[in-house]
């Protein structure tokens, strides 16, 4: 006997996690490459911003919470889409929960070091993420023949939470925070700057107009993408997902109007 085909709401949904809006930037292109899978989002509202944690009390948030999530919503494949969260917990989590598959972000240092023409690149991060063992061997096993400046920018991933909502963030302050960035020595400049937060893409055209030079802003949604697409199989006969089934968790229980409404904008129930 032949086995019916999968119809879309017979696959298990994807899960995408960040600890605020971030993950939806790596959300848009995912659900672009998977059309045929649901997706739950979590937001760790409640732990927001992840930038200023110690790094054991996060990590042990971070596996407790992953303990109730899978076990809740059963899904085919977990997509970290936090850079603060993947480079302090990815290991643990692959250690933890070894049947689960996850997908992690990491700062782009390595095509950042590949594309360089001035040999200056930039990552901007948060605190934590520029503080990880990861992130120091990322850029030891890969750009070595580079000048890698890293800025853990206190207050942007908060600034992006409410650009993204509408609420005002003066040009000012947003260009205080670029502007370690950018480098000039002996004649060459910083040209490219890494996303390594998930929230900086949404202000990836304010950064543009903000920026003392134009620079390559290099934000790995993409890439990531690509690689929960690689790992999760597709069935030929699988249909389209209906977004309207698409929701979205958050760890306060309690998101405000303007959340509501930007969830609501990515076919996210909440
Ligand atoms: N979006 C997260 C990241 O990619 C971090 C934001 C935060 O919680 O500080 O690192």
């Amino acid at each position: 006997m032949t086995e019916a085909p999968a119809t879309a709401s017979e696959l298990k949904p994807v899960l995408v996690f960040d600890s605020g809006i971030g993950g939806l930037t790596v959300l848009r292109e995912a659900r672009v490459l998977m059309p045929e899978r649901g997706f739950i989002y979590v937001a760790d509202d409640a732990g927001f911003p992840y930038g200023g944690w110690e790094e054991q009390a996060l990590r042990e948030r971070i596996l407790t919470l992953f303990a109730d999530l899978l076990s809740r919503f059963d899904p085919e494949l977990c997509i970290i889409a936090c850079n603060t969260a993947f480079t302090l917990a990815g290991n643990d989590l692959r250690a933890a929960f070894p049947h689960m598959r996850f997908v992690g972000t990491v700062p782009a240092i390595k095509p950042a070091a590949e594309r360089t023409r001035s040999g200056l690149v930039s990552v901007l991060a948060t605190p934590g993420t520029v503080k990880r063992a990861y992130t120091r061997e990322l850029i030891s096993s890969f750009a070595t023949r580079c000048h890698v400046r890293l800025v853990g920018s206190q207050n942007l991933a908060r600034m992006a939470e409410a650009y993204i909502r509408g609420e005002p963030v003066s040009d000012e302050s947003v260009a205080e925070e670029i502007a370690p960035c950018f480098i000039e020595d002996e004649g060459r400049r910083t040209d490219i700057v890494v996303l390594a937060c998930t929230h900086y893409p949404f202000m990836a055209n304010l950064f543009r107009k903000l920026a003392p030079w134009p620079v390559d802003w290099l934000d790995p949604a993409e890439a990531i993408a690509r690689q929960a697409r690689r790992l999760t199989p597709l069935s030929r006969d699988a249909l389209q997902h209906p977004e309207d089934q698409d929701f979205a968790v958050f760890t306060s229980g309690n998101p405000d109007f303007s959340t509501r409404r930007l969830m609501q904008g990515f076919g996210l129930r909440t």
